[in-house]
């Protein structure tokens, strides 16, 4: 048993990591209920709990191949971890505010189940490396299951995308009808925005997977420990190199969410897209009724109600990036409190991607699409007007002065109230001579489609080779 100290005690605890807090020793007085619930993180730092003991496992079997802990000792803590975990899974464990954080729970928790060898487990580290060691193996696992789930969202494009390579659609700039495009391309768009993004969290994965443990409160320790292996046994790919870093910076969090908010940023593109296309002006798409709703007053609506809360959620996965910078940026070195900070946001940043991502990839299944629409579309907005004009640009015209004949052309059918395909070769040889009756094949959708055959281009013949290769690279 540690030395009491009476004066510190809290109701109900009798002081010394046995009783009351892990550090009321040096106190003359509680701290007051309300600092109390201020300054706690149990309440969302419990989550960590499983990568608090595995942490706790490592350490501990690190001081005893250093000898620094004795053979009993390790294997009490060993039986105590195990029931401890059981606990937290079974819901059993009971979490106190008073004890702070998840550390400090877990700690007093096997210290009750163990005695002496729970309070020896501290030896040669401190919250410091620990809660920096606990967030990234979290994060770490976090990371995996992102890349499980962009790559099932993945999945659901290219499965869609396979089936639509010849529904034609109209590209847009400025949202203006530019030229058609294939519908399979469009959607492989996004694909190639979530291979940047799993790129970019794997990257980020390098370097969350650090070991911090063995940098102690901030200056290392006296024992003589053992931090690789340490690192070997928790999957680490090697140590933080500097004491002083290891427990203080969050960068590896900050670049995290930014990572997440470029996916996040993807995913409410997409949306808006989807919005735009169930919109009854478009019709281009419906959306399964499981991802809609309807309203309490209008009967006729139905909203699609997923993708808008998606655009929606960007805000609050921004948000957190930029409240873990702004975290940072005053912190001297080393740790501070600040950093306990870190954690709300980075959970809800992972718990919102995550759940975005499931139901995305679901949603992105259950899109019915209206081709017929889309084609419709594409009558409106004068689609393969370049197309007429890189035919001039073949029979001699030179670009600008092509370019000037189809503007002139597409007036002329503006005003005929008819598209450029439906003016006969006549009218079309006013704008220009060089116009002759093979002009028809490349103003069609196909036509125009099919002529942009190289690698990346919206030909069917080019969008079957990206897709091939998509499934190669998933
Ligand atoms: N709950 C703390 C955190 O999340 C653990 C580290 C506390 N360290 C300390 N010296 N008070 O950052």
């Amino acid at each position: 048993m540690q030395p009491e100290n009476p004066k510190t005690q809290t109701p109900g605890a009798t002081g010394g990591i046995s009783g009351g807090s892990a550090w009321s020793g040096r106190f003359d007085e509680p701290v007051s209920e309300l600092v109390k619930r201020y300054t706690a993180s149990v309440d969302f730092d419990k989550r960590l709990a499983p990568y608090d003991i595995q942490g706790s496992l490592a350490h501990a079997r690190m001081l005893y191949a250093c000898g620094i802990l004795s053979a009993q000792d390790l294997a009490d803590i060993e039986r105590g971890m195990g029931q401890v975990l059981q606990e937290v899974q079974s819901g059993a464990f009971t979490w106190r505010l008073d004890l702070e954080d998840v550390h400090l729970n877990i700690e007093r928790r096997l210290t009750d189940l163990v005695g002496d060898a729970g309070k020896r487990l501290h030896t040669g580290r401190s919250r410091n490396d620990q809660v920096a060691t606990d967030v990234r193996l979290w994060l770490r696992a976090s990371i995996d299951g992102i890349d499980t789930a962009l790559r099932t969202m993945q999945e659901a494009l290219l499965k869609l995308a396979e089936q639509h390579v010849e529904t034609a659609m109209p590209g847009f700039t400025h949202l203006q009808v530019a030229q058609p495009v294939s519908f399979a391309h469009h959607l492989m768009a996004y694909f190639e925005m979530l291979v940047r993004d799993r790129e970019r969290f794997a990257d980020c994965r390098r370097r969350v997977n650090r070991l911090p443990l063995g940098a102690a409160a901030l200056a290392g320790t006296s024992f003589p420990i053992d931090r690789e292996r340490v690192a070997r046994e928790l999957g680490f790919d090697a140590i933080c190199a500097n004491s002083l870093d290891a427990v203080s910076d969050r960068d590896f969090a900050i670049e995290f969410c930014a990572a997440a908010s470029l996916t996040m940023t993807h995913l409410s593109r997409f949306s808006e897209e989807l919005i735009l296309w169930m919109s009854p002006r478009f019709g281009f798409i419906d959306l399964a009724d499981r991802f809609c709703t309807g309203s309490s007053i209008m009967p006729q609506k139905k909203n699609p109600d997923v993708p808008e809360l998606v655009r929606g959620k960007v805000g609050r996965v921004n948000g957190h990036l930029v409240g873990l910078l702004t975290l940072m940026k005053g912190q001297p070195l080393a740790y501070n409190k600040d950093n306990q900070e870190d954690k709300e946001p980075l959970f809800d940043t992972v718990d919102t991607l995550l759940v975005t991502l499931t139901i995305y990839a679901d949603m992105v299944g259950g899109i019915r699409v209206k081709a017929d629409a889309m084609r419709d579309a594409l009558k409106q907005g004068f689609a393969t007007a370049t197309d007429l004009a890189d035919y001039l640009v073949r029979k001699g015209v030179p670009f600008r002065d092509a370019h000037e004949a189809v503007a002139r052309a597409v007036r002329h059918a503006e005003q005929a109230g008819c598209d450029l395909p439906d003016l006969p070769l006549a009218d079309l040889r006013a704008f220009s001579p060089a116009i002759g009756d093979d002009v028809y094949a490349v103003l069609t959708v196909e036509g125009s489609m099919a002529s942009r055959s190289h690698a990346g281009g919206t030909a069917p013949s080019a969008v079957r080779a990206a897709l091939a290769a998509a499934r190669n690279r998933i």
